[in-house]
């Protein structure tokens, strides 16, 4: 076995401080759930297919047109299902010339709703490794949402690429006013997963060199309330819209057929204008609350049709219940105020008729109303300003914004009938007033909310962050470098996992001798000397790596030769001594002998009982202005380590320099500082005796909890994964 020259091929500029030169910048968007697909884009068809992908969509395109931008890949999740169209299939499409989607598998293959793809997360990050390994590392990772925030984040601290990230909307936020409304703390965590969401947040704002918000409330009343805000990190940069679709109706606009039809089977008198309600089938945009104004209100009734376009359905009773619900009561309150005649709520308008129907109003000298509770943004309410339709929108976040960008219409209180109404009253009946809101309408929104603006604003800031980040260090070499001679991999904790059976540890260490195709490493969070003695002590064979001090040191082979790269890569926002000052005066926390402690990891004992939390300690730091990561195990040892330390990244980062495939490793663990590299791809055995900590790993794909305890726990880890011969991978996660 000779992995011990596996280092040779080191980047020599790497953290050198050399900035990088300047060559047309590749740009990767992570936007992980929901459908996306180029061409025809199903907007609207469910929860997570709105505004996010429309988002990622046309930023990709716009950024693909700058000179400056060599290439921009939008990387999703790859979709194999019945139920939804085989475009999402495809491993790519392209966009336009420079920019291309590209779907990578993980996880079942079937769609899934966001609150579910949390378990694959690892195994998204496993696969785009090797991707990037193939078509080059991009200049910068930029991660959309939560999940693509977490997964992004880690890609970048891994690749040590600079990281972008935009939360679209915030899980603190959404939990916040769902246990107002709802109350039940644990239903609401079953269903939208806050903590995990919360956590990733937290990651992703840790990690990022920039945070790109739409609005100014966003970051006052939402990104304030994590622990990580950092004010000089966040750029307010709004999107744009798609001005070549709306645009204001040319002289002698004709309605397309699908609004003739609407026009024929809704309105007994289509010539009024129209008040435009357009919104997904989503309680919390308050639909119902236009159709009180609107059944109470004579004159609008007499002077105006009611349009509610809440996009496409077959059969309402074939939709989610929430859904439902919203269209029973519309049809209610359609029923109740009898509006037959008065309004229409089409069954779908075909996507490419969407900026005809804003056009349509606009003719009607109507108005857009969007009467949601909260809207952190408000899309619509700029294709309606771009389209020369006046707006009426809730005094919240995004419409703040754009009525003080655009001056083209009114806020109102969405729970006040009253108000509405007035507001749309003003509307309708000054005929210089719409004139002057239409107006400013198309100026502002081109002013202030196109794709030019915005990639423009954002290309500098990324230009200014490239010229002043070092070249990533994983740089794919071209150098040859000697590759192990093994095929498989075991890498295993030594206490507790190894150790406590001799016996099955005598069979353990006889299988990897007879076996020269498998290689053997350790993983420990004891410091490289102490491992060394017990090792030694127990007569194991040379291992091929050795991972100590909880992940943040690496040596190689016979000569234990250092893997410089990964050293390098610890200092990163390292403050040890801020860390100890902080954490010494912690009650319950008791530092570990002189002995257990190392450069890169400061080690207590802990006494849960009197100690906050772990969640606590993790808050404490980061208020303290500290970036680490914590790691709990054996239920009384705390290691504070290094953002870019742990096993889960110093795995994935051996297995990117050896060129391993993770399916072909195999890890083994028992307690908390294992948890990191059980995850992802690899193949993960939990030993019997594990702690308590582990036992969040259950359930999760490629995690085989064993019966046996200790070295016996291994050994029938790798018969189950029939590990020396035709592996296989019963619990694999995807059908
Ligand atoms: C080992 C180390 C100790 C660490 C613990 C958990 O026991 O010696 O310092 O806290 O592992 O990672």
């Amino acid at each position: 076995m000779n992995a011990d020259e596996s280092d040779e091929a080191e980047n020599p500029m790497e953290n050198a401080g050399v900035a990088q030169p300047s060559h047309p910048l590749k740009i990767a968007l992570i936007s992980l759930h929901g459908l996306i697909r180029a061409h025809n884009p199903e907007l609207g068809r469910d929860a997570d297919t709105g505004g996010q992908i429309k988002y990622v969509l046309e930023m990709a395109r716009e950024l693909a047109t700058r000179p400056e931008v060599g290439e921009v890949e939008l990387l999703t999740r790859q979709i194999i299902d019945p139920r939804v169209s085989d475009d999402y299939a495809q491993l790519e499409e392209p966009i336009s010339d420079k920019a291309k989607i590209v779907r990578i598998p993980f996880g079942p293959k079937r769609y899934l709703r966001k609150e579910s793809l949390w378990p694959y997360l690892e195994m998204f990050i496993d696969q785009t490794l090797p991707h990037f390994k193939r078509n080059g590392l991009p200049d910068v990772i930029h991660g959309h949402y939560a999940d693509a925030g977490y997964a992004g984040a880690q890609l970048a601290r891994l690749l040590r690429i600079p990281f972008v990230f935009t939360g679209h909307s915030l899980g603190r936020v959404k939990r916040e006013r769902l246990s107002i409304e709802n109350g039940d703390e644990d239903i609401l965590e079953k269903k939208y997963r806050f903590t995990t969401r919360c956590e990733s947040e937290e990651f992703a704002l840790e990690t990022a060199t920039m945070v790109i918000t739409s609005t100014n409330q966003e970051v006052k009343e939402q990104y304030e309330l994590y622990d990580h805000y950092v004010p000089a990190r966040m750029e307010i940069i709004p999107p744009g819209v798609d001005l070549s679709s709306f645009s204001p109706p040319p002289a002698g606009w004709r309605p397309p057929e699908s609004i003739a039809e609407v026009e024929r089977r809704f309105f007994c008198e289509p010539n009024k204008p129209v008040i435009l309600a357009m919104a997904r089938a989503d309680e919390r945009k308050n639909l119902d609350m236009m159709l009180h104004v609107y059944g109470q209100s004579d004159r609008l009734r007499e002077m105006t049709n009611l349009a509610l376009i809440v996009g496409t359905r077959e059969d309402i009773r074939g939709l989610p219940k929430a859904q439902q619900v919203v269209f029973e009561k519309i049809l209610y309150l359609i029923d109740y105020y009898d509006l037959y005649g008065k309004i229409a709520y089409p069954k779908a308008i075909p996507q490419e008729d969407v900026p005809e129907i804003y056009r349509w109003a606009t003719v009607s000298k109507g108005v857009f109303v969007n009467p949601a509770l909260t809207e952190p943004f408000g899309l619509t309410l700029l294709e309606a300003g771009a389209t020369g339709l006046p707006i009426i929108a809730p005094n919240d976040g995004g419409p703040r914004d754009i009525i003080a960008n655009c001056r083209n219409g009114v806020l109102i209180d969405p729970m006040d009938a009253g108000d509405i109404e007035k507001a749309l009253l003003r509307a309708l009946t000054d005929p210089d007033q719409w004139e002057e809101w239409s107006t400013n309408g198309l100026q502002g929104t081109r002013a202030h909310y196109s794709w030019t603006q915005h990639v423009t604003r954002y290309l500098r800031d990324i230009k200014d962050i490239h010229e002043h980040s070092t070249a990533p260090s994983l740089t794919i070499s071209t150098r040859k470098r000697r590759l192990p001679s093994f095929d498989r991999l075991i890498i295993t904790d030594l206490d507790n996992t190894l150790t406590g059976d001799d016996e099955a540890l005598e069979r353990f260490i006889d299988l990897i001798s007879h076996n020269k195709h498998v290689g053997f490493g350790i993983a420990t969070g004891r410091r490289l000397d102490s491992a060394m003695e017990l090792i030694e002590d127990l007569k194991l064979p040379r291992p091929d790596l050795i991972d100590t001090d909880v992940g943040t040191q690496i040596h190689y082979g016979e000569h234990l030769t250092p893997d410089r790269s990964w050293r390098l890569n610890m200092g990163f926002a390292w403050q040890p001594d801020e860390i100890r000052r902080v954490l010494d005066s912690i009650p319950g926390l008791y530092p570990q002998a002189e002995e257990k402690q190392s450069e890169f990891k400061i080690s207590y004992e802990m006494d849960p009982t009197v100690s906050p939390s772990i969640p606590a300690l993790k808050k404490i730091l980061r208020e303290a202005g500290l970036r680490a990561k914590v790691i709990f195990s054996l239920g009384m040892y705390l290691d504070i380590i290094p953002v870019r330390g742990g096993s889960d990244l110093s795995m994935r980062h051996v297995l990117w320099k050896w060129g391993f495939a993770p399916e072909h490793v195999l890890v083994a663990g028992d307690c908390g500082n294992d948890a990191g590299m059980l995850l992802g791809r690899t193949l993960g055995v939990v030993v019997a005796n594990h702690s308590e900590e582990l036992n969040r790993l259950r359930g999760r794909p490629r995690v085989y909890f064993a019966q046996a305890a200790h070295a016996g726990g291994i050994l029938e880890g790798i018969e189950y994964y029939n590990f020396l011969d035709k592996i296989v991978i019963p619990n694999d996660g995807s059908e």
